[in-house]
């Protein structure tokens, strides 16, 4: 057997544990923040995992076809089949994306850095790629060297998304009956995690809220792709909660908002919906909750056996996908849901 690299997996077995393992959970609130200040030469930092990264992790399937075929038209390093959620907030910026930190170099980060890793979390999982702590510690590291200025921090943007992984590499770990308690944990750091980046002197930090994980078709496959599962929504829905008190806690004490949440769960919910209702009224449309490319029975999409041969199979066009494959949206889904985010990052970069 070869070595998964997988940014997540979960196993069916893992599922129905889970399932047994939620007991109550309470539902998410939405909320909307506004912060920040305009600027003609906004920088972009990115933190997280492969929802935003754009070509950290080398060794990865986000390198090997079909990734990449829409944008930039071969595999470029993100697991998508085009642009993702950093592609399209660096051009409603109006800058190019940030460098990935693997590219880095002394003449191209005039727009920012993207230290974000496929597969990774706020807490260490099973892929070995830096942690969301690691990665602000390189963050950390690069403003002690003065590559920026105060006025350019100032001045910045950063995005932060991770957590999903989290959730995946904890009850593969075999914890199964403590998702509540682990949430709890969870957000604890990663409010630890953004407090320390504000305190760097960054202007404007947008969060991700997370995803509804069971409208994942790695999830949606156990019910034919027909409907979310909602006890695994649930999950995401308590952890968006958490982090939303966190946040709102954050803006308080600093008399103003300096924080916002980008709400991905009820833009994931949103877009699907309005694609579920277009599938409905015409066949030949893809339904949202399955995945663009289809890979063999325990293969991921990009995987090819001994002599070659593809272990997958891609949709005839991945504009009509909501998720290019189990656990990642196409660029049509990221395009889709970042036109729903857009009045909070509006908001945000007006003020
Ligand atoms: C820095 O990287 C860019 C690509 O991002 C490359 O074109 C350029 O030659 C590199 N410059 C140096 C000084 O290494
Ligand atoms: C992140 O990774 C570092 C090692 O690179 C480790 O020391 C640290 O404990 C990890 N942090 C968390 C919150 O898991
Ligand atoms: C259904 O969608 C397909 C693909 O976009 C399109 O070519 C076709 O014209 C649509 N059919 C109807 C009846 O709207």
């Amino acid at each position: 057997m070869r070595k998964k690299q997988s940014p997540f997996i979960i196993t069916l077995t893992t599922l129905f544990v889970l399932l047994l393992s939620i007991f109550t959970v309470e539902g998410a609130k939405k909320t909307y923040g506004v912060v920040g200040s305009s600027n003609g030469n906004v920088k972009l930092f990115v933190f997280g995992d492969s929802y935003v990264d754009t070509g950290n992790f080398i060794h990865s399937q986000s390198y090997k076809p079909p990734c990449g075929i829409t944008f930039p038209g071969h595999p470029g390093g993100r697991f998508c089949d085009g642009r993702v959620l950093t592609d399209y907030l660096a051009l409603y910026l109006k800058i190019d994306s940030p460098i990935p930190n693997a590219y880095r170099n002394a003449s191209n980060i005039q727009n920012g850095i993207n230290f974000a890793y496929g597969g990774t979390g706020v807490f260490d999982t099973h892929i070995d790629g830096p942690n969301l702590t690691a990665q602000i510690n390189t963050f950390e590291q690069l403003i002690q060297q003065n590559l920026y200025t105060k006025t350019d921090l100032q001045s910045s943007f950063v995005l932060v998304n991770a957590g999903g992984n989290d959730y995946t590499a904890h009850i593969q770990h075999g914890s199964f009956f403590d998702i509540p308690k682990f949430t709890k944990s969870l957000v604890e750091q990663l409010a630890r995690d953004i407090k320390r980046i504000q305190s760097l002197g960054v202007g404007k930090v947008a969060v991700s809220l997370i995803q509804p994980m069971g409208c994942l078709p790695e999830l949606t496959v156990i019910d034919m792709h027909m409907n979310c599962i909602d006890l695994v929504n649930k999950v995401s829905q308590n952890h968006n909660q958490l982090l939303n008190d966190a946040i709102k806690q954050f803006n308080t004490q600093a008399g103003k908002t300096v924080l916002v949440t980008l709400d991905l769960y009820n833009a994931f919910l949103s877009a699907i919906d309005t694609m579920n209702k277009a599938h409905d009224r015409n066949s030949s449309l893809m339904n949202p909750l399955e995945e663009c490319c289809v890979a063999n029975m325990g293969h991921e999409c990009g995987d090819v056996d001994e002599k070659g041969a593809k272990q997958y199979k891609v949709c005839q066009n991945p504009n009509l996908a909501f998720f290019w494959d189990t656990v990642h949206p196409s660029q049509n889904g990221w395009n889709a849901i970042f036109t729903l985010l857009q009045p909070s990052i509006a908001q945000f970069t007006l003020l």
